[in-house]
Order: C-alpha cells, then structure tokens, then sequence
C-alpha cells in the first residue's frame, strides 16, 4: 500500500544549524506515527516542511506516493493543529469548525451537516452555538482538531497540541486523541517531548536527536529493545554503569564497571573485551529480597541499604545505596511485601542479564 505520507533524505539547515540531518520515514495510511525528541531536535522544522511552511534544504516530501515539494501550503492534503491552539475567539464553535468549508466555497447545508457530524465524533454534540471562551480546555482542544478534521486531510500533523493542558486533561485527552484518531480514520503525525504521549498513542514512534532519528519503532521495541544509548536513556527510567568489558561470548557480556563490579549483561552490536561501554537496566527489571538465596538465579546480585523511598502509587521507587557506594532505582513491588520498608533497612536486588542492556560508548 502506497503510504500516505514519506519524508526521503529530508534535510533542514538555518545557515551553520543543520536542524533536520537526513531524516527518512513513511507512514501507513491510518495510522499514528509519532516524533519523540527532546527540546531543539528539530521536530517542529520537520512539521513546517511537511505542511509546506517551510522549503526543505534538500530531500523529498510525498503524500500519497506524489512529491508536494511544488505545492504551496494551502493546497497540500495536510493540516496542521499547534500546541497554542488558535481557534476564532469571536466566533461560534460552529463557525470555527466550518471555517476553512466556507473558505473552499461548500454550500451552506452541507457544512451545517458536516460540522453537527463532527461535533458528533468529538463527543459534544449540540454545542455548536456556543462561544470559544465558553469551553473548557480539553473541550477547545478537541474542537481545534475538529476544525481540521472536517477538511478531511489526508494527513493530520499534531505539534505538542496537549502542551497547554494540565497533567489530569493531559491524560484524559490521551485515551481521547487515540479515539478520535481511529474514529476519522486519518493518519496522524504526532509530536511530543513527552514519552507517555507517545508510549499511549503511537502506532509508531521515532526518537529524534539532534536533527537525526535514532530509532523508529513501536512502543515496545524502543521500550525493550533500544538501539542506542540515547534511546535507552530517553525512555523509561534507567539505572547506568559505564565500564570496560572483560569477556565476551556472542552477545553474552561481563563488564566491570568504573567503580569495580562485576556485571552480568547482554550486547546491543557487537563488543569485544577492553571496549568501554555501558550498562542499562530498568527500574522494574531489578527484584528486591529479604535474603540473597531468594535471588540466586539472577545473574547480578547487590546488597544494598534502603536511603529512600519515593512513595508515587502504582509507580512507587526506593533507593538502595549498594557496598561501593552508588544509589539504585528500584521498583517497588505491589504485592504488599515491601510495605514496611524504611530507610537504613537491608535489601538485596537482583536481576539477569537479559534485563541489562549493554551499548559501546566513546572511551
Ligand atoms: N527559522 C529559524 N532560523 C534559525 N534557526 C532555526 C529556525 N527555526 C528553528 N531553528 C533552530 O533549529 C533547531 C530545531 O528547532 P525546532 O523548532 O525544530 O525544535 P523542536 O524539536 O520543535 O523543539 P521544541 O520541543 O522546543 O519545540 C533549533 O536549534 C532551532 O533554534
Ligand atoms: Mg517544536
């Protein structure tokens, strides 16, 4: 299937800047892809060149299989919802969403039908004639996206239109966003600094850094199986060692770290012994015990003491200062076990070496 839209050897230079480096990617026809990236990466520039605000350095735009290079913005099949979120203060809800039909000169009724229809989906039927300051911020959220919906572009680029949004309506509009994605059945391109965002959303997601992307995949893959070190870093929580390795066999690894510990772990690439390298393990791969014996079929073991407990529900953490002194995020388990815990207690962790991912990094 001919993807509905394919960035190809795109690249964005604002004079010694090379914001965007050679980024490729292509999106399948309804599906929701997302660019992940810190401040400054470059996302944005790939937004405005893709709605043709902006004239790529070099490289190719396609929307359904044709170049859009030549075609001015108002006539590319994409439209663009920004995080702050400009809809008509003095118009109706109505009016804001019919806005660009009558631009294109539809007949009066039938834009009367197609704006009730996407109130419908927008779950605020019958609100039409109320003013924009009359709404809520969730609720002007959704009828921003509306407004661009009704155009049925064949591409919908969303840039951080949840920034403006408190945490709870945050959340709330992502379970949203993903239904109104799946309801008008139209590509979305995403961007966040936010993990979660596109953890929850995306079908697929590229992490972008500096101008480049690191890694393309799904949730999970970049989640589990991160290609670099910075996508191991960016996200999730991980605890890090940096070290030299001491052997090798296929990608089963032992490194000691700079501080003098063993470690048990597994390569992305390839490492031979005497590379530097590092070691990532996430919070929750890392199981607490009372005693050492519980833990011996783990490949890495500590002892350690308890020097906090960050209490966060679901999500809770302590802290265990392990013999040589470094501090380790662990996950605290649910199961009531560990609910007496406090600090100075005396804990051993665990974890396999499957559950340790292990990247070369510049000596
Ligand atoms: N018109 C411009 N002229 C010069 N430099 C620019 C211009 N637009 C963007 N840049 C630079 O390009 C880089 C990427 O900017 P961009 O806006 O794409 O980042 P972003 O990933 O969207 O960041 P944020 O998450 O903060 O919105 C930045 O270093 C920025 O300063
Ligand atoms: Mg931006």
């Amino acid at each position: 299937m001919t993807p509905d839209l394919e960035c190809a050897d795109l690249v964005k230079r604002f004079g010694d800047t090379t914001a965007v480096d050679n980024v490729s990617f292509s999106v399948p026809p309804g599906s929701f892809f997302s660019i992940l990236g810190p401040s400054g990466c470059g996302k944005t520039t790939i937004m405005r060149m893709i709605a043709g605000f902006l004239d790529p350095t070099s490289g190719d735009i396609r929307i359904k299989g044709g170049s859009v290079l030549d075609t001015p913005p108002n006539k590319r099949p994409v439209n663009m919802v920004f995080q702050h979120l400009a809809l008509f203060p003095m118009m109706t809800i109505a009016d804001n969403i019919g806005y660009g039909l009558r631009r294109q000169k539809m007949p009066k009724d039938q834009i009367a039908r197609k704006v009730d229809e996407a109130l419908d989906r927008i779950g605020l039927p019958g609100i039409g004639g109320r003013k924009v300051d009359e709404l809520s911020g969730g609720q002007k959220q959704r009828v921003a996206i509306a407004r661009c919906m009704v155009l049925e572009p064949d591409v919908l680029l969303l840039d951080e239109p949840l920034g403006a949004l408190d945490l709870k309506l945050r959340e709330h509009m992502k379970v949203e966003l993903k239904a109104l994605q799946a309801a008008f059945d139209t590509t979305f391109v995403y961007i966040t600094h936010d993990q979660s965002e596109a953890l929850v959303m995306s079908d697929q997601i590229a992490v972008m850094n500096a101008g480049r992307f690191e890694q393309v995949g799904t949730g999970q893959d970049l989640y589990y199986r991160p290609d670099t070190p910075f996508v191991a870093g960016f996200i999730g929580e991980a605890n890090r060692w940096k070290g030299r390795i001491e052997r090798a066999e296929g990608s089963a690894l032992e490194m000691r770290t700079e501080t003098g510990l063993a470690m048990r772990a597994t390569a992305t690439g390839t490492l031979s012994p005497g590379d530097t390298a590092e070691i990532f393990v996430r919070p929750e791969s890392i199981r607490l015990a009372a005693t050492a014996e519980a833990l011996s079929a783990f490949d890495n073991q500590l002892q350690g003491t308890v020097t906090s407990i960050l209490f966060n529900g679901a999500a809770s953490r302590v802290l265990v200062q392990d013999s040589v002194g470094e501090t380790l995020e662990v996950t605290l388990p649910q199961s009531g076990e560990f609910a007496n815990l406090k600090r100075g207690d005396t804990l051993h962790i665990g974890w396999g070496a499957a559950q340790a991912t292990c990247f070369a990094v510049a000596a």
